[in-house]
């Protein structure tokens, strides 16, 4: 009787003590302590990604013999988050893409941001040069910021560049930057009128109809006249872009601009392009 109490006592206490010391975590959860809250979830995707994804699609998304590349194709980088976690969720029927609807939504969130990643590293490799440089030569040694915006920031007589090289290729880029004159857009050839009374200005022209002319001057005025005032308008072939940056840059130069206005090109490309109030208060009536 005393032995088998003995006994009883011995394996409950030896049922505590493995309760008390084996490791009580289901597989899945995290060990040790979790991550600050909002940076929790990169390891968290990835985690999913390698599980769940990475055997069709690869481990960095670029493709594999049973999924296509979603890291480098453009079409799905400007695809907002909510469709991906749709596709990601529904699947695409009649193709080789599973729904994953039981993952969860918190689960696919964090897949999504996974894949971001992933697309953000993929942009970046192929950017010819360096964006960061390129940015101080935009603002800096070769002046664009004097004639163009990027941003909310710079010039206006030359167009806004926010969002101009988010679906051009690079060499598209380049050539608009070494060749202003090819193939520039007849609505803007820069123009120069004289007036009865021989006043010359040139600039581009704004707000154009058949009464009248506004002129965007180099250094930022409007000029307004009375076509009935002028004695000539004449529409210039050259742009007031300087043709000589091909010689000016070099070919780094050149690359890291390029990259500059495709990676905040990109950045922008989902966004609505908003272009700056035509009218401003420093019109000067002539
Ligand atoms: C069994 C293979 C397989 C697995 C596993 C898989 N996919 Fe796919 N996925 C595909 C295929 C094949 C397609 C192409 C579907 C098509 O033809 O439109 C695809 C398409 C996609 C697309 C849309 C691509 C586009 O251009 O429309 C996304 C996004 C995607 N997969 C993400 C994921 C994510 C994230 C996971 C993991 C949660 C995952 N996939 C798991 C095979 C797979
Ligand atoms: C003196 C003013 C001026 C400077 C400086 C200048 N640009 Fe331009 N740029 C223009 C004008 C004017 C155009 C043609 C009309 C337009 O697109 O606004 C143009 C056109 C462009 C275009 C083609 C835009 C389009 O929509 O087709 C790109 C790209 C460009 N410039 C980049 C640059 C870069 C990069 C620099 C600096 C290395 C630079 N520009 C310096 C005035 C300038």
């Amino acid at each position: 009787m005393s032995r088998g109490f003995l006994r009883l006592s011995m394996l409950v206490l030896l049922l505590s003590a493995w309760l008390a010391f084996s490791p009580t975590q289901l597989p899945g959860q995290r060990c040790g302590t979790p991550p600050p809250a909002g940076s929790s979830s990169a390891p968290e995707g990835q985690r999913i990604f390698a599980t769940s994804c990475a055997a069709c699609h690869g481990l960095d998304a670029r493709g594999g013999e049973r999924g296509p590349d979603i890291a480098n194709k453009r079409e799905l980088q400007q695809l907002p988050d909510e469709t991906i976690l749709r596709i990601i969720q529904d699947g695409k029927a009649g193709t080789g893409m599973p729904a994953f609807g039981s993952l969860g939504i918190a689960q696919i969130q964090a897949v999504v941001r996974h894949l971001r990643s992933l697309q953000g590293q993929a942009a970046a490799a192929q950017l010819p040069g360096d964006p960061e440089r390129g940015k101080a030569l935009f603002f800096g040694k070769h002046g664009c910021s004097q004639c163009h915006m990027t941003n909310g920031e710079g010039g206006f007589i030359g167009s806004d560049l926010s969002s101009y090289a988010g679906t051009r290729s690079a060499d598209d880029i380049r050539s608009a930057i070494t060749d202003p004159d090819k193939n520039l857009d007849p609505r803007k050839r820069p123009v120069t009128v004289i007036t009865l009374n021989g006043k010359t200005q040139t600039g581009m022209a704004r707000n154009e109809d058949n009464f009248s002319l506004q002129i965007l001057a180099l250094d930022g005025t409007f000029h307004f006249f009375t076509k009935s005032d002028l004695r000539s308008i004449d529409y210039q072939a050259r742009s007031l872009m300087p043709s000589d940056y091909g010689s000016r840059l070099s070919r780094q130069e050149l690359d890291d601009l390029v990259s500059y206005l495709m990676t905040i090109g990109r950045a922008n490309a989902v966004r609505t392009s908003k272009k700056p109030p035509s009218g401003r208060d420093d019109e000067v009536k002539e």
